[in-house]
């Protein structure tokens, strides 16, 4: 059992990061061409777009914030902001709520993926597989908060020292988190497959989109006279 932890939680995360840097420098300087997300917006613009893609945007964002600031801050410097019992409480709350409208934003996308026929027939297997992969994280995220509820403030830190031992490359930090639930530990996996499988998918997007979208020139499409930026 022991192999098993320190190869996903010891070697796992620096595999998945390294992976991660390689696929996205490659697509950005050789296959720069083939990054984006495709839109759907000119298909159909319709109430699920409308609230489904920010409610999924505004959670899945202050999710992301939520993990940097949660699980690297070291837990010194949150008690010169707040006690640790204090932060606990906050990304519960907090995580809980961002993690539903998150979750509720993407099922809105995912049914108008579905019901709207134009846009399934532009949809592809990468773009169901990563939603479903996201999906399955979202949940998972969210069982393994409500364990916390129920666990103890040493139980919840334990996932601090073990990111940040990460960080300092300390070879037996993922002993920090051997004694954690398997719920928490399907979600990390799943965190780092997601990671890996990131660069090859649409979420490429998000690394692209905000650098280069106030300075590119609208795109044109085949049967549309008008120009759009998507
Ligand atoms: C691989 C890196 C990841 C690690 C180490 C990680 C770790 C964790 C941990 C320890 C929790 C429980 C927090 C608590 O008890 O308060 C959690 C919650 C959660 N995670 Fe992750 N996670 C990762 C990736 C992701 C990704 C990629 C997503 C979304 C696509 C995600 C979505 C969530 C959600 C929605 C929650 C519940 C709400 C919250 O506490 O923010 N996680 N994660």
């Amino acid at each position: 059992m022991d192999y098993v932890n320190s190869l996903f939680f010891g070697y796992l995360p620096y595999i998945a990061v390294t992976a991660f840097f390689i696929g996205v420098i490659y697509h950005c300087i050789v296959s720069d061409k083939t990054i984006h997300a495709t839109s759907t917006i000119f298909l159909q613009k319709d109430f699920f777009m409308r609230f489904g893609s920010p409610m999924f945007h505004f959670g899945i964002i202050l999710v992301f914030f939520g993990h940097i600031f949660g699980l690297f801050t070291p837990p010194f410097m949150v008690e010169w902001i707040m006690p640790l019992e204090l932060k606990r409480m906050l990304a519960i709350i907090i995580g809980l709520s961002a993690g539903f409208i998150a979750l509720l934003g993407l099922l809105m996308l995912c049914f108008r993926r579905f019901v709207s026929v134009r846009v399934r027939r532009t949809s592809s297997f990468q773009d169901w597989f990563i939603v479903f992969l996201i999906i399955v994280q979202i949940c998972l995220g969210l069982a393994s908060t409500i364990v916390t509820t129920r666990s103890s403030l040493a139980d919840y830190l334990a996932f601090d020292y073990w990111a940040q031992g990460l960080v300092w490359f300390e070879p037996d930090a993922w002993k920090f988190i051997l004694a954690s639930g398997i719920i928490y530990k399907l979600h990390i996996v799943n965190g780092f497959f997601i990671l890996i499988c990131f660069p090859y998918t649409k979420l490429m997007h998000m690394i692209r989109l905000p650098l280069l979208y106030p300075i590119r020139s609208n795109k044109l499409f085949p049967s549309d006279t008008t120009s759009h930026k998507l």
